[in-house]
């Protein structure tokens, strides 16, 4: 019987409750297939940075790389650490320091949920750049306070980080409907932008079955507003995917349905599977968090670890849950808690 080793950082706020929920779907459905995963909890989180100063110790990297995967709820609470510290001293550095270049967000209606811009069916596949581009930290703020500040961000795209995503990008759409939509805003960025649309071009010479679309963000994100079904695979850099993800979950039903998988797809690290959602302030400690992005990251995983039967085994099961939507957290108007759909998911397996 295949065991596999679970690291789990529930983090802050929901991300504490969703992690929590979605084990018990996660044991029904490793039972029913006949393996095993035994995890480990990190207490790493902006309540470990307010007794330690730090989110997360010197080698805590070393520590997940002893497990097959990570599952990780939500980082950050910002009214007591900064979020430019809790994110930059948990989530981001395992992203980049596992090397997990791909961060697959997958948009689409589960069974039953009507979100308030459906239209009609859609399956959108957004995969996030997950290193670099505005994402690299490069920069700085001088002359602080004063009428002369200057602060600067550098998006750093290299030609190595380009064109793996793109090519994953290329690959994932030769597996699906040969459609491949790529993201930039190079009528206006033009040395980043341009780089991206020139690998793009290149890379399209050695896939002449797939056809690519090029969208400026601004367009592309009234698109998924407006036509979501004429999308397929979007690949984007990693401040577009992030805010491109967070329309394709407003329109599969809310944030709450929002899974994403951060692949190393080396196999050289672990990879890391978390809602798209953050902490949720707003809603923390009240158990009605919705856990289905949560859930559904957990199918991700199975998937990634190859268990392939029961990743769609869990995805089926949420399916028949979401299919009646009362029994859904308030979020999607139902009168559930974050536990009692999770138990229900789990009852379906
Ligand atoms: P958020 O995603 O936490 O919340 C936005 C809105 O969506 C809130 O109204 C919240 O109640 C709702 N929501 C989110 N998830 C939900 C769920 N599962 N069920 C029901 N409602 C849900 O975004 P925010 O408010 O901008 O950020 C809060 C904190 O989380 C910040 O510190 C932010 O930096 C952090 N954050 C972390 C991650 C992450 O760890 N991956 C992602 C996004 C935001
Ligand atoms: C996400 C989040 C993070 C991101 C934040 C919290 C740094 O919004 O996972 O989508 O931008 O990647
Ligand atoms: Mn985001």
């Amino acid at each position: 019987m295949s065991e596999y080793s679970l690291a789990l950082i529930p983090g802050d706020g929901i991300g504490v409750d969703v992690v929590a929920a979605a084990l018990v779907p996660l044991e029904a459905v490793a039972d029913k297939h006949g393996f095993s995963v035994r995890h480990t909890s990190f207490d790493w989180s902006c309540a470990r940075f307010l007794e330690t100063g730090a989110m997360m110790p010197d080698d805590g990297l070393e520590q997940l790389s002893l497990h097959d995967a990570v599952l990780l709820g939500a980082v950050g609470w910002p009214a007591q650490v900064p979020d430019s510290v809790s994110l930059h001293g948990l989530l981001l550095p395992i992203r980049k320091g596992f090397d997990q270049y791909v961060n697959m967000r997958p948009h689409l209606l589960l069974p039953g949920i009507t979100g308030p811009l459906r239209k009609s069916e859609f399956d959108i596949l957004v995969i996030r750049e997950n290193t670099e581009g505005e994402y690299s930290g490069a920069g700085g703020r001088v002359h602080q306070g004063t009428q002369n500040e200057v602060a600067v961000e550098t998006a750093i795209f290299t030609r190595a980080a380009v064109e793996r995503i793109l090519r994953y990008g290329f690959e994932q759409a030769r597996s699906r409907s040969g459609r491949l939509a790529s993201v930039t805003k190079s009528n206006a960025q033009k040395h980043t932008m341009v780089f991206w649309d020139d690998v793009t071009d290149e890379l399209a010479a050695e896939y002449p079955d797939v056809t690519v679309t090029r969208y400026h963000i601004d367009a592309i994100a009234a698109r998924f507003v407006t036509h979501p079904e004429t999308l397929d695979v979007v690949v984007a850099s990693n401040l577009f995917g992030d805010i491109l993800s967070d329309i394709g979950a407003a329109i599969q039903g809310g944030l709450g349905f929002a899974a994403s998988a951060n692949i190393n797809p080396d196999g050289g690290f672990p990879s890391m599977f978390e809602p798209v959602h953050g902490s949720a302030p707003d809603i923390a400690g009240q158990g009605i968090a919705n856990p289905i992005a949560t859930i559904w990251s957990v199918s991700q995983m199975l998937q990634h670890l190859g268990e392939r039967d029961a990743a769609a085994d869990l995805l089926r099961a949420l399916g028949t849950v979401t299919a009646t939507p009362a029994r859904l957290t308030p979020d999607c108007g139902g009168s559930g808690t974050t536990d009692t759909v999770a138990a229900q998911v789990a009852a379906a397996l």
